[in-house]
């Protein structure tokens, strides 16, 4: 006789299988594989309505970072005392753990079933210097835990799922250039492709200053968001800044997101620079590079900069120019290295694994 783990709320608790039920258990013993993309957010997500439900402040637009890449696995084993989770080859435990741990709480309260997993995830990006590996890291474990765990989501579902693991990874989820829209409650703040990758051949030069882990990370940072007296005066506009964004991406017009995406990044840090307490991301390296690429606008060269919870500058350029743009940027003095990306896909699993 076959045993399976019911949906009893205490972990672990075992029955006995109908001969239908066996097909499920094979199922859910199946390491299932996703992949995502990071992003690159052109209008920023900073502040919470509610911090729980990762409701955001405003909505938001970004465009996915193909070349960049999060690949997680999940396997729900009925013989784990509890989850587990390894990141590059190495486990993790403490906070990252509980994190994802939360985040499969989610997925098992949505399925009805009990049992732990292992997590294992790869990044072949540098971590935790805002090149947002959250986003690709839930983006993927939204996809590959909800499979795992038996349950076939459509892509905003699965955008809203994300979202409760780490608020930007909701907008890794579809594909290509993409809007956050805030919505007005858990049910209508999900993210949704504005165009697909190949509607604009743009290219994220991201020049690396620093490769460590910030201090202050993306999550406490938005808890305080609201205490700048600027957050208000963000907010008010941010609604005309994602038209003027949508706007250009729709038009392939790049002055006009140069123009919009460079305000949107110096108010967001703006806002940060005058929280209580204050978040100084910038190094000396990033305001220089900011400047150096101001220059090379002013000279007829097509960039623009923006930045995320990190020291690192994300120079955007059409894709025929980012060679040039890679090689000016690696020259700038502070650049420890340069990694360009293209405008990228929607998170999916690996062929082979159910749902494909
Ligand atoms: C500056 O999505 O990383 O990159 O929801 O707490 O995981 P959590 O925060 P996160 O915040 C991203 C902030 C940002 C701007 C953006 O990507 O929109």
């Amino acid at each position: 006789m076959q045993m399976m783990l019911t949906n009893n709320p205490s972990h672990k608790k075992i029955s006995f299988l109908s001969p239908a039920s066996v097909i499920i258990a094979f199922m859910i013993n199946n390491p299932i594989t996703a992949i995502a993309h990071p992003n690159i957010a052109f209008i920023k997500y900073w502040g919470n309505r509610n911090q729980a439900l990762r409701l955001p402040a405003n909505g938001s637009i970004s465009m996915n970072l193909a070349g960049l890449e999060t690949r997680t696995t999940v396997t729900v084993d009925a013989a784990l005392p509890a989850d587990s989770l390894t990141l590059n080859g190495q486990a993790l435990h403490g906070p990252p753990l509980e994190r994802v741990s939360a985040f499969l709480d989610v997925v098992r309260g949505m399925a009805g079933i009990d049992g732990y997993a292992h997590v294992s995830s790869e990044n072949n990006f540098p971590m935790g210097a805002g090149i947002a590996s959250s986003a690709a890291a839930f983006a993927a474990l939204s996809l590959a835990a909800s499979a795992a765990y038996g349950l076939s989501l459509d892509e905003a579902a699965l955008s809203r799922l994300a979202r409760h693991g780490s608020g930007s990874a909701c907008r890794s989820v579809p594909g290509g250039f993409v809007e956050w829209l805030a919505g007005d409650g858990d049910a209508t703040s999900y993210a949704a492709s504005i165009a697909p990758a190949d509607h604009w051949l743009l290219a994220d030069c991201v020049a690396v200053v620093a490769a460590g882990h910030k201090t202050v990370g993306s999550t406490a940072g938005h808890t305080l968001a609201g205490s700048s007296p600027l957050q208000n005066a963000r907010l008010a506009q941010a609604e005309e800044r994602l038209t003027l964004c949508r706007q250009a991406i729709l038009g392939r017009d790049f002055d006009a997101l140069a123009e919009v995406v460079e305000l949107d990044s110096n108010l967001m840090h703006a806002v940060m620079m005058t929280s209580t307490p204050p978040l100084f991301y910038w190094q000396p390296a990033t305001l220089g590079i900011m400047q150096a690429v101001e220059a090379w606008r002013s000279q007829g060269l097509p960039v623009c900069y923006t930045i995320d919870a990190g020291p690192n500058v994300h120079v955007l350029c059409p894709r025929e120019k980012a060679a040039e743009v890679q090689q000016r940027l690696a020259a700038m003095p502070g650049v420890q290295q340069v990694l360009t990306a293209h405008a990228g896909g929607r998170a999916h699993l690996l062929s082979g694994s159910p749902n494909h």
